[in-house]
């Protein structure tokens, strides 16, 4: 008798589909822990999963993890970190607009094949302006090339003579002069420049900087050692980073509604600084506020969309149909959804509103598939198995809280009674509200403190890297995959079949009845 591989008749009466399950708990709004997912046939080893996922027809990750625009959270190091995994960083905006293109610039420029602007210096500059320059602008480098005003080459200044003791000297006394710096001509890089740099380094032990010049000495560009091993590394990953066709780091900024001293949208600071965020390569703007079904939000959405027609956009936050459906019509190309599941929130508490994630989740993805826009559950999720289960809903995740304890994130460690932490916060609580998020829950940023807060202040154990959370993270996403037999995260939100757990269901899915011993690292 041949046994059936799909799921049994036995089976559909107890796991269902989601239109089935969520139809039949239309009265009861569930979130991750009150459902599990059934396991289903498979022929897929979780390491053969795919993640990728195109959010936007110019924004493609290699997995569909956000870090959130929280100014505890998302800053350039967290933005390079979660590119470099295939992942991407949104951009906080608690922070003057220029520093905020400032950091968009730091994260497109960070390891490119070629830098084809390197910082130079001049040659009657004194190095104690040069290490102004490296203090100010927080560059993790002190070798620059030097240049005359017509951008011919003079030679290099080493890292090794950027210091104190030498401020007083100029740039052209201490440079490695042009016969002994190692150049290559800009015609003999045009393949394959990666390949080309790469054997440069191997056939010249000790150079770490190769120099791009043209037939009159001057300088187009700079290779160095370490973005080009970087690079080749990534070559053999299985998650690639998250690039731009010009090969940059993906990155993303959040803005909000901005309103003039009348109380108006400021329309044209909005267009201003979201022109000059795509200028610096933003790949992706989020417009981000608590409530995205109102009239400024729609409002700024548009505005942004008629400004930059190609410009990928995130908006949010909604948790219903026609919420998801205003922000599309508006322009959004992706919708966040989410109010009150975070877990430095308070809205639900303050405010009374907000539905559980899974069901908001089920509701705004009908909608969403509908109108051709994707799904990002924002907020909630605590382990991997709540990813999974909110990608059977939607095309990505937002997570504050996991990425919050990582050194990437803004912000110094603590130390408390031999314990480490860092500072967390919702961009609703006074103190963030205070720095400029108030816009964001509709208030003025200029008397915060009368405001009800909708969010925290709090503390993190501090964690490992990114890598290593992101590590923990695919792991557990790409086991899910595995268990319901879905090679990509299409066929996980098709496959995917939900039953309720019960209180005694939750409490043995964690581990119990043990005492948990840590041995490794
Ligand atoms: P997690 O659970 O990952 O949530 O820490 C991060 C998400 O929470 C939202 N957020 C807030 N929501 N009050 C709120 O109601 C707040 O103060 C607040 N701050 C952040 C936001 O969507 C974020 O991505």
């Amino acid at each position: 008798m041949a046994i059936s591989r799909e799921i049994s008749d036995l089976d559909a009466g107890f796991y269902k589909p989601a239109d089935a399950f969520f139809a039949a708990h239309s009265d009861l709004a569930l979130t991750y822990d009150d459902v599990t997912l059934a396991t289903l046939y498979s022929e897929i080893l979780p390491r053969d999963t795919q993640l990728d996922i195109v959010l936007a027809e110019s924004l493609r990750l290699n997995i569909p993890v956000i870090s959130a625009d929280m100014d505890t959270v998302t800053e350039s190091r967290m933005a390079i970190a979660m590119a470099l995994n295939g992942a991407l960083g949104l951009l906080h905006y608690n922070m003057p607009e220029k520093q905020q293109l400032s950091e968009v610039s730091r994260v497109k420029n960070h390891v490119h094949g070629l830098i084809q602007e390197p910082i130079k210096v001049a040659p009657d500059q004194l190095i104690g302006d040069v290490l102004k320059m490296v203090e100010e602008r927080r560059f993790e480098f002190r070798t620059f090339p030097v240049v005359e005003e017509s951008g011919k080459l003079l030679g290099l200044l080493p890292g090794h003579v950027v210091k104190q003791r030498y401020a007083k000297r100029k740039v052209i006394e201490a440079l490695t002069p042009r016969d002994q710096v190692h150049t290559i001509g800009k015609k003999e890089i045009s393949k394959d420049p990666i390949a080309r740099a790469d054997k440069f380094f191997t056939d010249h032990p000790g150079i770490h900087k190769l120099l791009v010049v043209d037939e009159d000495d001057r300088l187009h560009g700079l290779f160095t050692m370490s973005d080009v091993e970087r690079i080749t590394q990534e070559k053999k990953a299985q998650f690639k980073p998250a690039r731009d066709t010009k090969f940059r780091l993906v990155c993303g900024a959040a803005v909000s509604a901005t309103r003039n001293m009348f109380g108006e949208l400021d329309r044209e600071r909005i267009v201003t600084h979201v022109g000059a965020l795509v200028e610096r390569g933003v790949d992706v703007i989020a417009v981000s506020t608590a409530h995205g079904f109102s009239k400024g939000v729609g409002e700024t959405v548009k505005m942004i969309r008629d400004a930059f027609p190609r410009l990928p956009i995130i908006a949010g936050n909604v948790t219903s149909a026609a919420g998801v459906e205003f922000l599309a019509a508006a322009g959004a190309n992706a919708i966040k959804v989410g109010q009150g599941p975070g877990s430095i929130c308070t809205t639900r508490v303050v405010a009374g509103v907000g539905i559980p994630q899974l069901t908001a989740l089920y509701v705004t993805a009908r909608a969403a598939e509908a109108r051709g826009v994707s799904i990002i559950a924002d907020g909630g999720i605590t382990k991997s198995g709540d990813i999974v289960k909110a990608l059977t809903l939607s095309h990505a995740v937002i997570c504050g809280g996991i990425f919050a304890g990582c050194p990437e994130a803004p912000g110094q460690i603590l130390e408390i009674n031999g314990k480490l932490y860092k500072q967390y916060r919702g961009m609703g609580s006074l103190a963030a509200m205070k720095d400029g998020s108030a816009a964001r829950y509709g208030h003025s940023t200029s008397a915060p403190a009368k405001v009800a807060p909708e969010g925290v202040e709090a503390l993190k154990e501090a964690t490992a890297s990114v890598d290593a959370v992101l590590t923990q993270l695919i792991g557990g996403i790409q086991s899910g995959m595995g268990y319901l037999g879905a090679s990509n995260l299409g066929q996980l939100r098709e496959k995917a079949r939900f039953i309720r757990v019960s209180p005694a269901g939750i409490r043995e899915a964690g581990t119990h009845d043990i005492v948990e011993v840590k041995t490794g690292s």
